[in-house]
């Protein structure tokens, strides 16, 4: 069993050390030049805190809601499509949620069937891109609505870009012979990756089982992209077409600009995440965390407001809080936790951004997450961005 770590920088270099060098690597992501991605992390570095010594609350809350599900604290799964990193994957990291008390997102491109997630843990939301027909789509949505999930994350930003100048890893299609002599020496670098895997009894086989009905042969990773990659991008009426076929909690995740975070009200979005896909998209686009305040200014009374991208710490949350989020969403942040550790290494990462909030919140004197506010943390000037009028 593997030591608790107290930082989500000692799980990732945990997962560093862990992982076969191709799939910590298809972790890591980012895009381009990574600037992106770099700014959504160095960007919370930039904000300060407006701290009290004296009348501070001895118990904090730190829960609250998120389309209608309460969590225990106001840090939340992101939806990730990621395979191989550990063989329980997505229903490790849900039963990591629920034991903390939080909401686990699914992507459509996740490994594990949307049935055995929601029993892992039943606050589960499920994700979906803009990809095949409009009636697979309607079939996508109907199985999660029949495993019982709570809301459904539209995920709109994506363009399809894939070059970094530091390297892509190479992924088979499927986990053929020819494709694991081709990756055992990096596999059998890391024995403990491997060890789990053998324990196990499976490999991993790098499908999808979510756009398919339940029981149909899934497609694999490499396939369902092909399909996306076809599929014409959506409309803002077929966003309303979706949002219609849910009829239930509806997120629209990878919201920058302003009039978007307004098109997405009209479109009847429960709530938005304000969102750079973790910089693994459009290279460019300013850090999450500059581009809030605009946008929870100009929505915040009219849907909730989420941010993800770039949170590492429990501060890091209250920062978002602060600048008028509801709860973050976390992706990295738990990957690394679930390679470090399988489900307890989730927990950890939970438990460290619990934890750090906690001590932020004392430190600025507020008994609730509720009760932050902008005047809690010091914006240089220059540090937001508007965008999109
Ligand atoms: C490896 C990887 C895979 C991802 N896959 C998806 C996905 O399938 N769907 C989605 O909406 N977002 C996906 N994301 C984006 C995350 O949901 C989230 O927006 C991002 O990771 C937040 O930034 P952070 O990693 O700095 O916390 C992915 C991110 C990573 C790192």
């Amino acid at each position: 069993m593997a030591a608790w770590f107290e930082t989500v920088a000692a799980a990732q270099s945990r997962a560093r050390r862990r992982l076969p060098r191709s799939v910590y690597s298809a972790l890591l992501a980012g895009s381009e030049k990574g600037v992106t991605y770099r700014d959504n992390v160095g960007a919370f570095a930039e904000l300060g805190f407006v701290p009290h010594v004296a009348d501070l609350p001895a118990k904090r809350d730190l829960s609250t809601t998120v389309m209608g599900q309460p969590v225990s604290l106001p840090v939340l799964i992101s939806p990730t499509g990621v395979q191989a990193v550990h063989p329980d994957a997505e229903v490790a990291v849900a039963r990591a949620a629920a034991a903390r008390g939080t909401i686990m997102g699914l992507s459509n491109f996740a490994s594990k069937p949307v049935e055995e997630v929601v029993t892992a843990n039943p606050q589960t939301f499920f994700q979906m891109y803009w990809m095949g027909t409009k009636e697979s789509m309607t079939a996508e949505m109907e199985r999660a609505r029949a495993a019982g999930v709570k809301g459904l994350i539209v995920t709109l930003d994506w363009t399809f870009s894939h070059g970094r100048d530091w390297g892509s890893p190479w992924i088979p299609d499927r986990l053929d012979l020819k494709a694991m002599v081709k990756l055992a020496p990096q596999a059998l670098a890391r024995p403990g990756w491997l060890l789990d895997f053998v324990r196990s009894g499976r490999l991993p086989d790098l499908a999808v089982p979510n756009v398919v009905p339940a029981g149909q042969t899934p497609p694999t990773f490499f396939g369902a992209y092909g399909t996306w990659m076809q599929t014409p991008p959506p409309t803002w009426e077929d966003v309303e077409w979706m949002r219609e076929r849910w009829d239930g909690p509806f997120m629209i995740k990878g919201i920058g600009r302003l009039d978007d975070a307004r098109r997405a009200v009209d479109a009847g979005a429960t709530a938005i995440s304000v969102s750079n896909h973790g910089g693994n998209n459009l290279d460019g686009i300013p850090a999450s965390i500059r581009l809030l305040p605009a946008i929870a200014e100009a929505v915040g009374s009219q849907v909730e407001v989420l941010l993800d991208g770039g949170v590492r710490r429990g501060s890091d949350v209250v920062k978002a809080l602060a600048l008028g989020a509801r709860a973050v969403m976390i992706g990295r942040a738990y990957l690394w936790g679930l390679a470090a550790n399988g489900q307890a290494g989730v927990e950890n990462v939970l438990d460290v951004l619990r934890n750090g909030i906690d001590s932020a919140l004392l430190g600025l004197g507020h008994a609730s997450v509720r009760d932050l506010r902008p005047s809690d943390v010091v914006i240089p000037p220059g540090f937001t961005r508007e965008i999109g009028s």
